[in-house]
């Protein structure tokens, strides 16, 4: 991409380690995997080519992305497909210097089209697994509801896929909300998120996206999350800023995703620096990054670049990411290591 970085900072971001908390698996399909998949199980796609699909790719809201984005898991039938998916993912993530990544997968996006729930965890599962052996690629799994439908279907979804909790336990440690916030407010699935407490679960919604700030202000009280996804609206809410710089709650926010979707009209825009300004704990993630235009590197670019960010603010940002995420104490310190040694190695 053009950039009027500082060829320094931009091989700083570039090297840097990263860890990213809000990536959504389906997201990161491709279009020509997409086209590779809808040949291997005769599924038939509504464009002619790659070209044609990537054309398509012009947002004007959250839902006008969410049509596409789900149209194209269609796709997605077996084993293969989803480790397929995910290992295209693992190797751009890496290529970007992403150490660990916590994993949204939508099941019902699958469910609902006959494909079993078993078969979608053992797919992510195996690449995610095997990314861990053979290059100490962390992760988590975030198995996430989709909020446009209702709370008994979540309550559904959650049955059955708790018996395969004992064999992924490795990976699946959390929970989340996602798809069209607007009308779906947080109160919704409070029951089936207090249950999901209940059973030790890590809890984590998107809010404060394209909904209010009083949707950030009710997953924190209804749903009892730790981390907010994107949440940017939040600023609209001086008391609800000031809650969350004191809580450190961290907001998981996705710039090239917010531009594509229309929450902001330009990067330039991008309130990120404030919400960073303000003491909150903001991480960058890539949201959807088939779709949006860019990985991990292309976000941090594009923010860095637009609202010319420091070198320290790029930093804050990714130790924002290792304070948040589902990490043991002694993973937290290897990683926390890890960046302080680059950073330390490119100021020498
Ligand atoms: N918002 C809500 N739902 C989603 C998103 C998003 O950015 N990406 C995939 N599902
Ligand atoms: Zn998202």
């Amino acid at each position: 991409m053009s950039t009027t970085l500082s060829p320094s900072l931009q091989r700083f971001i570039e090297g840097m380690p990263k860890i990213e908390l809000h990536l959504h698996i389906e997201g990161t399909l491709e279009p020509e995997l997409m086209f590779a998949l809808a040949q291997r199980n005769q599924v038939a796609l509504p464009y002619a080519s790659v070209e044609a699909l990537r054309a398509a790719y012009a947002f004007d809201s959250l839902q006008s992305f969410l049509d596409l984005y789900y149209a194209g898991a269609a796709v997605l039938l077996t084993e293969q497909d989803f480790y397929d998916m995910t290992a295209a993912y693992i190797a751009r993530a890496r290529a970007d210097k992403v150490c660990r990544s916590e994993i949204f997968f939508d099941p019902q996006t699958h469910t609902e089209r006959g494909v079993p729930i078993a078969t979608v965890f053992a797919g992510i599962a195996r690449a995610l697994r095997e990314a861990r052996e053979q290059h100490g690629f962390g992760s988590a799994m975030i198995m996430s509801f989709l909020r446009h439908l209702p709370e008994e279907d979540a309550f559904a979804t959650l049955e059955a896929a708790l018996p395969l909790r004992e064999q992924y336990r490795d990976l699946w440690t959390g929970i989340g909300l996602d798809s069209a916030e607007r009308g779906n407010p947080p109160e919704k699935f409070a029951r089936v998120f207090a249950r999901c407490k209940e059973l030790d679960f890590r809890l984590v919604a998107h809010a404060g996206e394209e909904g209010p700030a009083q949707y950030v202000r009710d997953a924190l009280d209804l749903l009892q999350v730790e981390r907010i996804d994107h949440g940017v609206r939040s600023e609209e809410d001086p008391a609800l800023m000031a809650r969350l710089a004191q809580h450190a709650i961290p907001l998981t926010v996705c710039p090239l995703s917010n531009l594509k979707l229309c929450v902001v009209a330009d990067m330039r825009q991008h309130n990120l620096a404030r919400l960073l300004e303000a003491g909150l704990a903001v991480t960058v993630n890539s949201d959807d990054p088939a779709y949006f235009g860019g990985y991990m590197n292309a976000n941090f670019l594009a923010v860095a670049e637009a609202l010319t960010l420091k070198r320290e603010q790029i930093v804050t940002l990714a130790r924002n990411a290792i304070a948040a995420s589902f990490v043991d104490a002694e993973e937290r310190g290897k990683l926390s290591a890890e960046l302080d040694a680059y950073c330390l190695a490119q100021t020498a």
